[in-house]
């Protein structure tokens, strides 16, 4: 098992035991002690047919040759950003206006790409307040939805991303692990082949497949034909809020 897919497995295990283990009563705080609900971890979309692509670690030099990719295939997909991680988010503003401006979804991944459960709650909470202030500069507002760094969570984390109104990490359930084989784009194509050449999966909850906009081959060679399998082979290419069914509306915050 590869480290990554540990720390997944490792957030599921955080997740489910949060869940079972805290759910929280309305009885058992009045109005004026009702702390927001803590964020919820999720793993694949909830509706059917559908196929989330997210691209982390941008932006960078390739999201506008992405961009242009989708835009010809008129399909959207999600990006979790960091502050400074490949490039310098300001250095790239015009890139995450025109990600948010074509319908994209852009998530926050952190700073510089911390793993949150690693942290002090207040070095946590730095990583957090860093890049929304970067975003509201460049975008007006802020997202809700977030990508932990490295799927890894757990329950104090996600309460101290539902106090600051965020609604949904994203986690996944496709690795192309396109990092581990950054000029191999076969590699990671044939993940999309095992999970859609079988299309009795459209009838299932969609995924959401993780993958790096940082990596050139990834950005400019896999994508196109990542979207064109999934199209092919009758899936709907969508952002992570529509393929959970979650309106645009509650995407983002000021
Ligand atoms: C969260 O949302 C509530 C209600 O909309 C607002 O009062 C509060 O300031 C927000 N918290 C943060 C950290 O943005
Ligand atoms: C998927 O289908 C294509 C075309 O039929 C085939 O060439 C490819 O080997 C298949 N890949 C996998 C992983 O099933
Ligand atoms: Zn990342």
């Amino acid at each position: 098992m590869s480290p990554f897919s540990r720390l997944a497995l490792v957030a599921t295990l955080f997740a489910t035991a949060f869940v079972c283990a805290a759910p929280v009563s309305p009885s058992q705080s009045g109005p004026s002690l009702q702390k927001r609900s803590a964020a919820n971890v999720i793993y694949q979309c909830t509706i059917p047919g559908t196929i989330a692509i997210t691209f982390d670690d941008g932006p960078f030099l390739y999201t506008n040759g992405l961009l242009d990719i989708l835009k010809s295939r008129n399909v959207k997909a999600t990006f979790f950003m960091n502050g400074q991680n490949y490039g310098n988010i300001n250095d790239f503003a015009a890139s995450v206006k025109r990600v948010y401006d074509e319908g994209h979804q852009i998530g926050h991944h952190t700073w510089d790409h911390q793993d949150l459960t690693a942290l002090s709650s207040a070095d946590a909470l730095a990583e957090m307040t860093k890049l929304e202030d970067a975003f509201k500069n460049i975008l007006g507002v802020r997202p809700r939805y977030m990508r932990p760094p490295f799927g890894s969570v757990n329950a104090a984390v996600l309460e101290m991303l539902g106090e600051r109104n965020y609604t949904t990490a994203v986690v996944w359930d496709t690795d192309t692990m396109d990092w581990s084989h950054p000029t191999d784009f076969q590699a990671s194509y044939s993940v999309y082949e095992s999970l859609l050449n079988n299309t009795d999966g459209i009838n299932q909850p969609g995924h959401i497949v993780l993958e790096h906009e940082v990596n050139q081959v990834t950005a400019l060679q896999l994508a196109p034909m990542a979207i064109d399998l999934a199209l092919i082979k009758g899936y709907k290419v969508v952002t992570v809020g529509e393929c959970l069914g979650d309106p645009q509306a509650n995407w983002y915050t000021v």
